[in-house]
């Protein structure tokens, strides 16, 4: 199907679930208890998202926010009370029924926020053709609508034009564990149920960093579906447009801190653990953003630390047996690639099966955020304990 027919279907199924307050959709996490004191319940009733990307409190006073596929409007409603009177929301959507609902409830939430007018504004507008002026954007925030558009690079790249350097952004969507294949792809049904459309893993954050972003990592992830041995996982991920001039900053050298032993970030740069190794003057303030700035020790002049360090953090798997379980990890933290103390390198987006010792051991604290975990087992797996060598290669 052509992508302008995907689109039009894709509209037409908001706008029937919008007209009758169909409940579809995802795992999201909002504490309706609290929305509820100020946004009305058509709106609350009609989110069809699958996360919180407004919820996370990253939004600040005054900024601006901008919402892609805002869709009734929980989302800006939510940034609209946390950028207070000063800032903006700015929420956009192709579909008029979505808008007409979100647009008649806006004054709603301002009384209740006590605000004097409201500071959301919905547009009509396509994600891949944004209607917003480039670089005026502090923050922008999307649910579970870029797996609905057919040309994901399009939309990111409309991000970052739109986004004003140093700004960021914190999206919610589906993502896939694999390809989806072809009959699934033409299947309009589930394309609307934000599964058809989605991307593996590693081509959306690939995708990201193409367009220009930097430093894009997870959230948050909750498992969805598993379909025909397809695993849809709902993330959350954020990541940074950085200033193109470099700012004079006192970071001059980097030391990774663990729990990873090496490294290689989205320039190509590598670092490994208690090494120090000088910046990137563009980059340095990245590393000041989070996760970076507990995964690193930032300095002006270099410093390297011993093994025994305190500050340094090294997960070593137990000397057990292991088990194979049908586990895969999928590494969604902020590096292209990143390798453990057992030898593993993690490739970002890209599953790599994983036995029982290293699942313990990438569940652990430090490890946990950076991966999103499956197991496509479809019965118990195995329980056969693998006696396990450096060069035997099992584990
Ligand atoms: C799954 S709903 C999510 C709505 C809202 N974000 C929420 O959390 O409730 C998807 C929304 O995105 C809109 N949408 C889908 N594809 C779009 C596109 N390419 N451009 C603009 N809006 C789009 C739909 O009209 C719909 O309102």
């Amino acid at each position: 199907m052509s992508y302008d027919g995907i689109t039009q279907r894709v509209s037409d199924r908001y706008a029937r679930a919008a007209a009758t307050g169909e409940q579809i959709c995802c795992p999201t996490g909002y504490n309706f208890d609290d929305l509820k004191t100020f946004i009305p319940e058509q709106v609350l009733k009609i989110s069809y998202g699958c996360g919180t990307p407004a919820g996370l409190e990253t939004v600040r006073s005054g900024e601006t926010v901008l919402d892609i596929g805002s869709g009734g409007g929980i989302d800006c409603f939510e940034a609209s009370r946390q950028v207070g009177q000063t800032g903006l929301v700015i929420g956009i959507d192709m579909t008029d029924t979505m808008l007409d609902i979100a647009r008649r409830h806006a004054p709603v939430v301002a009384r209740n926020l006590g605000y004097p007018s409201s500071n959301v504004e919905f547009r009509k507008g396509m994600a891949e053709a944004m209607p917003v002026e480039d670089s005026s954007v502090d923050l922008i925030i999307s649910n579970c609508v870029i797996n609905l558009a057919p040309d994901k690079c399009k939309v990111f790249r409309e991000m970052y034009r739109v986004l004003r350097p140093g700004g960021r952004f914190t999206i919610s969507d589906i993502v896939s564990d694999q390809p989806v294949p072809q009959y699934l792809v033409h299947d309009t049904e589930k394309w609307g149920n934000c599964l058809s459309g989605a991307l593996q893993v590693s081509e959306y954050m690939g995708g990201m960093v193409v367009a220009g972003f930097l430093g894009i990592h997870q959230v948050k992830f909750t498992p969805w579906q598993v379909i025909d041995g397809l695993h849809f996982l709902s993330v959350t991920l954020t990541g940074y447009k950085l200033s193109e001039t470099a700012e004079v900053d006192r970071v001059r050298f980097a030391t990774l801190l663990g729990p990873f032993s090496r490294v290689m970030d989205e320039l190509g740069q590598i670092y490994q653990r208690g090494k120090s190794r000088p910046v990137n003057a563009h980059a340095a303030p990245l590393l000041k953003a989070s996760p970076f700035q507990s995964l690193f020790l930032l300095t002006d002049s270099p410093v390297s630390l011993e093994a025994s360090d305190s500050r340094l953090c090294a997960i070593l798997p137990e000397q057990v047996p292991c088990v194979w379980k049908g586990d895969y990890a999928i590494f969604t933290g902020p590096f292209a690639e990143a390798e453990d103390d057992d030898h593993h390198i993690f490739r970002r987006g890209i599953p790599l099966e994983i036995c029982s010792k290293t699942l313990k051991v990438l569940e652990s604290d430090p490890y946990r955020p950076h991966f999103a975990m499956i197991n496509r087992a479809t019965g118990e797996g195995s329980s056969t304990q693998v006696a396990c060598s450096p060069s035997g290669g099992c584990c």
